[in-house]
């Protein structure tokens, strides 16, 4: 990523050298000054200076295979072919980009019909419209193998992989997208390895390994998960994707907490009162039935997506940008996080399902009625959680964590709220609002930050205000998808945006102090709410009982 490329790219070499002046003149372009890493600001005429400062450049792609196990899955056909596609074919002109897709999966499936199902999903979902010439272009690097569960299945793929190699041109180098179920994940990589499949580090080329969520379903089968994986291969060849560190917003929370001097400066119990993270859906379970019933949105969204967004929200700056110290980082964080003491997850969790209800001015069915939910599921579609760091920034500051399906907006944000100012001067009676800095992650990306101003007039009225940046207004150009950024990440080796192991295990144990109450004490409430609402009036209570509220969307 971005960060990692500090270090390694040419152009960073020198960044390296010039420490905090590491800013570099981007393409020309109307606005205030820019400075490059000299520390100089340039003049680029009448009409304007270039205001932007590129820290390095999207990084030039090795030539490779992307093998996709689990190729006729929902994954592949919304996210991975598209972003590939995207990548190839018709991606912004960044470098070149020579690689070739191998799907693999169990049916066998005639090569055309597969190119016509992924070209299919292209029209369908990609960020770029479906154009013939690029089309064409991608399709003859997009081979299909069957055979995924056959006992003869890994060594047709590598023989099918060595063709596609031999008739691009290609050098064996390889990533295994694992787009496949948690159980499958052993056998697979354990397949890989006797196949001699798998390049050891310091070999010529290089092979490597993307692994999707769920890692494990508790904490003891993710450290399963984590072992089988690296008796096949080493830490620096493992991918843990989690699409959201490839989301634009989210990956902006480093840059605006560590490129800015005013927020950092405020980080903490000193200034903030409490800080909460709202993941809303407003789909439902849809047709993940088989998936999403034996998880639920503890496992579905919390151990993962909710926790990411905490520890770059919280964690300490990092001691450099390199993948390693900013995962360092992160995991400190969690590391910190106060586990649900025993006893304690009736208070500090709300768990909650959704009925029937309105969405979009359409009714829609209950959790138990969609299609096959069993009856009789006790499984969460909405948690809500009173969080604490226990170290010294945010000793005290409650952290309210929510997510939910069928909810009544599909909004994700992280809401910062300031202290109260002092009771004297304006709010003698304690009557004014805090500041804020609310960060939308998704679907109006952009950030806001509340303050109060005076209100024109003969008399002294104050009014709440809110200094807006919206990225649609702000920000041209195209917005690559999660996928993109992080497959490409993964040609280029960048571990920056993907989860370590230790960080999956981290956070499975504070998922896991939840887990066991609900497990053991059944007097701890399911709550139903209606579809199309903001989850059940529980959680409404939890925030409420310390005197705050949770922000309207
Ligand atoms: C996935 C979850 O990881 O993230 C889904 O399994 C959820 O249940 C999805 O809907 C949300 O992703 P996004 O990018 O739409 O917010």
């Amino acid at each position: 990523m971005l960060l990692w490329q500090l270090q390694r790219s040419p152009i960073n070499d020198n960044l390296a050298d010039s420490g905090d002046r590491c800013l570099l003149r981007s393409a020309r372009k109307a606005g205030p000054p820019a400075i490059d890493y000299l520390g100089k600001t340039h003049d680029f005429g009448e009409d304007g200076l270039d205001q932007t400062y590129h820290v390095a450049e999207a990084q030039a792609v090795p030539a490779c295979t992307v093998v996709i196990f689990g190729a006729s899955g929902d994954l592949a056909r919304r996210k991975l072919i598209p972003a590939l596609y995207n990548l190839r074919a018709c991606g912004e002109n960044v470098g070149h980009r020579e690689f070739a897709v191998l799907g693999f999966a169990r049916r066998p499936i005639a090569l055309d019909r597969f190119r016509d199902q992924m070209r299919d999903a292209v029209a369908k979902y990609s960020r770029l419209e479906l154009d013939h010439s690029c089309w064409s272009d991608f399709a003859a690097r997009l081979d299909y193998s069957g055979g995924l569960d056959q006992p003869d299945g890994f060594q047709r793929l590598r023989t099918r992989l060595e063709q596609l190699e031999a008739e691009h041109g290609l050098p064996p180098n390889r990533i295994y997208y694992l787009s496949i179920p948690p159980e499958a994940i052993k056998d697979a990589v354990m397949r890989l390895d006797q196949a001699g499949l798998i390049a050891k580090p310091g070999a010529p080329h290089f092979s490597r390994i993307v692994v999707e969520k769920p890692i494990g379903h508790d904490l003891e089968s993710a450290r399963q998960t984590n072992r089988a994986i690296l008796g096949h291969f080493t830490e620096s060849q493992i991918f843990r994707i989690d699409h959201y560190l490839g989301k634009e917003t989210v990956q902006n929370l480093l840059i605006l907490r560590f490129a800015n001097t005013i927020f950092e400066r405020m980080w903490g119990a000193r200034n903030v009162d409490h800080v909460q993270i709202t993941v809303a859906e407003s789909e439902g379970v849809g047709t993940r039935a088989m998936y999403y019933d034996p998880a639920g949105a503890l496992r579905d969204m919390v151990q993962n997506h909710v926790l990411q967004l905490l520890t770059l929200i919280a964690m300490e700056p990092p001691v450099s940008l390199e993948a390693e110290a900013v995962r360092e980082a992160k995991l400190n964080l969690l590391r910190a996080l106060r586990p649900v003491p025993l006893g304690q997850a009736a208070n500090l969790v709300v768990r909650g399902r959704y009925g029937g209800g309105i969405v979009d001015g359409q009714q829609v069915s209950g959790y138990l009625e969609e299609h096959d939910i069993p009856k009789n599921s006790r499984t969460e579609t909405f948690v809500a959680i009173k969080a604490f760091i226990d170290n010294w920034r945010w000793a005290g500051v409650p952290f309210y964590l929510r997510t939910g399906k069928r909810m009544g907006a599909r909004e994700s944000l992280i809401h910062i709220q300031f202290k109260e100012v002092p009771q004297i001067l304006f709010n003698r009676n304690g009557a004014l609002p805090e500041n804020a800095l609310t960060l939308r992650i998704q679907p109006d990306e952009g950030f806001s930050f509340g303050v109060l101003a005076k209100q024109p007039g003969l008399g002294v009225t104050i009014r709440p205000v809110r200094m807006n940046l919206r990225y649609q207004s702000e920000f041209e150009g195209p917005v690559p998808d999660a996928y993109e950024r992080l497959l490409m990440d993964v040609m280029t080796g960048d571990h920056t945006l993907f989860v370590s192991a230790p960080f999956v295990e981290q956070s499975w144990a504070f998922i896991q102090s939840i887990l066991d109450q609900w497990a053991s004490d059944y007097s701890i409430p399911l709550n139903d709410y209606p579809a199309g609402t903001m989850g059940p009036g529980a959680a409404d209570q939890l925030i409420q009982a310390d005197g705050r509220h949770w922000l309207h969307l």
